[in-house]
C-alpha cells in the first residue's frame, strides 16, 4: 500500500481541535488543489464559504444542533452546491441555464462533495483533520439567509477544519466482499455478512466508550432511517430554484 492509501485508511473525523491558528497560505494550497477533483463536464459547480466570523460561527453551530465544534474550530467551512455562477455563464452567452433538472441538482452535488473530499484529505496529509458537518441542512434557510446565499446554490454540508486534540480510532468500515461485487449485483450472503460486521461495530464502540455504548451497525442504522430524514429539504430546495424536473 503506498502513502496516499495509508493516509486514507487512517481517517477518522476530528471534533476536538488544538487552539492552534491554521495558515492562511496553507487553506488556500489545500482549496487550490482540491480543485483539481474531477468534475463533470467541468463545471465546477461549488463555492465554498470561509467563516471567520466568530458570531456566525456561534450561530451556525447553533443552526447545525448545537454542534458546539463548529463554534469551536479554528477553520469552519460552508460547501455550496452552486449553479448560480453557471448562469451568469450561460447568460455571457445569451443562453439560458436549464436549472430546473434533477440532473444538474445532481452534478452540482456531486462536484461538491468531491471537492470536499479532497479538502478533508489535502487537510489530513498536512497534518490538520476535520469534520463534515451536514446538520447545517437542520436549517437551511436560514444559513442562506445568514450568509447571503443566492438563489440556484444550496449548502449541503459543513466542514470543521484544525490541529487535531484528540482522535479517535479509525471506525471499521463494512467488508470489501459487500461493497464491491464482480459483475452483478449479488446479493449472496450478505446477511451473514452484516451480522459479523454487527460485531466488529459492536466491539469498537464498547472500546470507544469504556462499554457505555454497544449498539451493532444495523441497530444504529434502523434507528437512524426509521426517522424521517430532514424532510424540509424538497421544498427548500424548489425554493432556491433546484425544482428537480
Ligand atoms: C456529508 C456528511 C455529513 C456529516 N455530518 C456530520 C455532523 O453534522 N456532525 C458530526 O459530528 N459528524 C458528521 N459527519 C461525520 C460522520 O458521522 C462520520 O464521517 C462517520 O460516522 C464515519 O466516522 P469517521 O469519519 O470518523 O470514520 C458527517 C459526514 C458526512 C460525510
Amino acid at each position: 500500500m503506498n502513502q496516499v492509501m495509508e493516509l486514507l485508511k487512517k481517517h477518522a473525523s476530528v471534533r476536538k481541535f488544538k487552539d492552534q491558528v491554521v495558515d492562511e497560505s496553507l487553506l488556500a494550497d489545500i482549496i487550490q488543489s482540491s480543485q483539481y477533483a474531477s468534475t463533470s463536464n467541468h463545471i465546477q459547480a461549488y463555492t465554498v464559504i470561509h467563516i471567520k466570523d466568530q458570531a456566525k460561527k456561534i450561530k451556525l453551530a447553533s443552526l447545525a444542533g448545537e454542534q458546539s465544534y463548529v463554534e469551536e474550530c479554528p477553520v469552519f467551512l460552508v460547501f455550496c452546491a452552486d449553479l448560480n455562477r453557471l448562469g451568469k455563464a450561460c447568460s455571457m452567452n445569451h443562453e439560458t441555464i436549464e436549472s430546473s433538472l434533477t440532473e444538474l441538482f445532481i452534478m452540482a452535488t456531486v462536484d461538491v462533495a468531491l471537492l470536499a473530499q479532497n479538502v478533508m484529505i489535502a487537510s489530513e496529509s498536512a497534518g490538520l483533520g476535520g469534520v463534515y458537518i451536514g446538520g447545517i441542512r437542520n436549517n437551511p434557510q436560514e444559513v442562506c439567509d445568514l450568509l447571503k446565499i443566492p438563489q440556484l446554490v444550496y449548502p449541503v454540508f459543513g466542514m470543521c477544519l484544525g490541529y487535531p486534540k484528540k482522535v479517535n480510532n479509525t471506525k471499521p468500515r463494512l467488508p470489501l466482499s459487500l461493497v464491491l461485487k464482480e459483475d452483478e449485483y449479488s446479493t449472496q450472503e450478505d446477511m451473514v455478512k452484516l451480522q459479523e460486521y454487527d460485531e466488529v461495530i459492536r466491539q469498537y464502540y464498547r472500546d470507544r466508550t469504556n462499554n457505555e455504548r454497544s449498539n451493532s451497525w444495523t441497530e444504529g442504522i434502523a434507528a437512524f432511517l426509521k426517522q424521517k430524514q430532514r424532510p424540509h429539504m424538497k421544498g427548500f430546495l424548489e425554493k432556491r430554484g433546484f425544482e428537480m424536473k
